[in-house]
């Protein structure tokens, strides 16, 4: 298998949506984040993380544009590993391909907390979308693979523990070749959407942590090429001191990526 959208542990940083921004909204972000962005490439600059937007499905095609340089790499915010069938509710993989989805979020904990995911279910939705991984065809999909601890669990000093088991049973049984392309999220839940940030330390001592997990399951040198990001009131502010921690390859933010300035700041922290 080629290496696909991993190279060098490239920083990615993604927006999740969540269950916000309508078509409407959707669209007149895009309008002000292109201008943003071809202002920016005007003066000779770019982007240089890889980077996607979580939209609502239905807000999917507020992003898409026939223009070429308006391009939007769009991620899904879950989906079903079945390929079709009676799922009333549910989007399949080859939906999101024919789309053109380039990313899943798998396992977010509002999907664990309110939609009684588990460990077991996102194993079987991270299975099935590595197998696109496979396709020949440029339609393939990375999975996002959040986990982290609850605030209880951060408070009675479990967080190694928790996550170690999150890790091992959200990804136990993957070709370490597909392992090596999925993205993990680290996400403590006590920072999400709280305003509380894990200090880049923390953020760093549980990524590091996560990054011995996958060397123990895959071995040293797919644990090195994995790219785990934070997640947890990441924002213009914040988002350097992060960047900086070596374990730490990318953000997945929430609150933040509803504006087009500050998802846009974010993008181009490193300027
Ligand atoms: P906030 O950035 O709003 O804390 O959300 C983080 C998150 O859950 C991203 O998936």
């Amino acid at each position: 298998m080629l290496l696909k959208k991993n190279n060098m542990r490239r920083p990615i940083i993604v927006g999740n949506w969540k269950m916000n921004n309508g078509p409407t909204e959707a669209r007149a972000f895009f309008d002000k984040f292109i201008e943003l962005k071809s202002e920016y490439e005007k003066n000779g600059k770019e982007i240089e993380v890889d980077w996607a937007i979580a939209a609502p499905y239905i807000s999917m095609i507020s992003l898409m544009d026939e223009d070429d340089a308006k391009y939007i790499p769009l991620a899904a915010q879950n989906v079903n590993e079945n390929k079709s069938g009676a799922y009333t509710g549910e989007i399949s993989i080859p939906m999101l391909q024919e789309f053109g989805v380039e990313y899943v979020i798998i396992g977010h904990s509002e999907r664990r907390e309110m939609y009684n995911e588990t460990n077991a279910s996102v194993n079987a939705k991270v299975l099935a979308v590595t197998k696109t991984l496979d396709s020949e065809d440029d339609d393939y999909i990375i999975p996002i693979v959040a986990f982290g601890e609850t605030e209880a669990e951060f408070e009675s000093d479990r967080t190694l523990e928790v996550i170690e088991t999150q890790l091992k049973e959200c990804l136990v049984g993957l070709n370490p070749e597909h392992m090596k392309e999925v993205v993990l999220a680290y996400e403590p839940i006590w920072a999400i959407g709280t305003g509380k940030t894990a200090t880049p330390d923390q953020a760093q001592k549980v990524i590091k942590a996560s990054r011995e997990v996958i060397a123990e399951m895959y071995g040293d040198e797919i644990a090195k090429e994995v790219r785990i990001q934070y997640g947890g009131s990441m924002k213009p502010e914040n988002v350097k001191d992060l960047m900086k921690q070596p374990d730490i390859d990318g953000g997945l933010v929430g609150g933040a990526s509803l504006d087009p300035e500050s998802f846009f700041q974010l993008l181009t922290y490193n300027k």
